[in-house]
């Protein structure tokens, strides 16, 4: 469920998922209207829906409207899975689980020890921090134009941190002085056209730089990275992670969603 949500990849990565598996599952997109989110639910839990994804703009309302959340879900204030139960929805949130598997699984790099800049502090942001922190990074600075948003993700997260050991720090951009082994643009600025929100000498060669967008979206930040010596990465990886522990939660079995991203690489 989205909107808009006829760019979805979703349901041809779990139609894949389903096929290599052997544990069937329907799924389709939803466009919801932008004031009918609780509706949608009520309307598809009656018409035999067992759960559902959901992506921009209704995470927030997801985690609102769901009668259980899970410890990621609490943490990020934002929902992509729910899972319909009697008459209960479970809220969970599987974005930070497909970044941490992407990253380590599939660019094959350990976060344990690392040093991470997140750029951003909206909801894709939130979603990650929790994961990135129990992952095992050092230290994440979490850099925003609005500081404040920084300011109030990083406090939301400061026992967790405190739990791993992991040094968390929030800044304005303009702020950065030091490079990192980690890059990961969370805003959504290449939306709007605008340029890398982050000065250059965050990066250094051999930094990896994600982007958790994918496709066009990415392509600015990515030719940046990549004209820094840094290693880019898009977020293709992430979506398919991210649906793969999705489908987890579903049915019970992981897919091999490494041949699933290699698959949609090809394609
Ligand atoms: P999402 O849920 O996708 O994260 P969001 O909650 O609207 O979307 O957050 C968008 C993020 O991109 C925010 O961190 C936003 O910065 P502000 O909090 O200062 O608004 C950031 N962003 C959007 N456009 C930007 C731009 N042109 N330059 C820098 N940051 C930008």
């Amino acid at each position: 469920m989205g909107h808009p949500i006829a760019h979805s990849r979703s349901p041809r990565i779990h139609a894949r998922f389903a096929e290599l598996t052997g544990a069937p599952l329907r799924y389709e997109a939803r466009l919801v209207p932008l004031d009918g989110f609780p509706q949608a639910l009520r309307d598809f839990a009656a018409q035999g829906g067992r759960g559902c994804n959901v992506t921009v703009p209704f995470k927030l309302e997801a985690a609102q409207c769901a009668t259980t959340r899970s410890e990621r879900v609490q943490f990020a204030g934002a929902a992509n899975t729910l899972v319909f139960e009697g008459g209960a929805i479970h809220a969970d949130n599987t974005d930070g689980l497909g970044l941490v598997a992407d990253i380590e699984r599939n660019a094959g790099f350990a976060l344990a020890g690392r040093d991470v800049l997140l750029v951003g502090a909206g909801g894709a942001a939130a979603g990650v921090l929790g994961p990135l922190i129990a992952a095992g990074a050092r230290h994440v600075t979490v850099a925003n134009r609005t500081l404040a948003k920084a300011e109030a993700l990083t406090a939301s997260h400061a026992a967790l941190a405190a739990l791993h050991k992991t040094e968390l720090l929030a800044l304005v951009p303009q702020a950065l002085e030091r490079d990192f082994d980690l890059i990961i643009n969370a805003t959504t600025s290449s939306l709007a056209g605008d340029a890398v929100p982050v000065p250059a000498h965050v990066l250094r060669p051999g930094s990896l730089a994600y982007d958790m967008m994918y496709g066009p979206a990415a392509a600015g930040f990515l030719a940046w990275a990549r004209a820094h010596g840094a290693t880019p990465r898009d977020g293709l990886g992430m979506l398919v992670e991210q649906a793969a522990e999705a489908f987890l939660i579903w049915r019970g079995v992981r897919p091999p969603s490494a041949q699933v991203l290699a698959e949609l690489r090809s394609a």
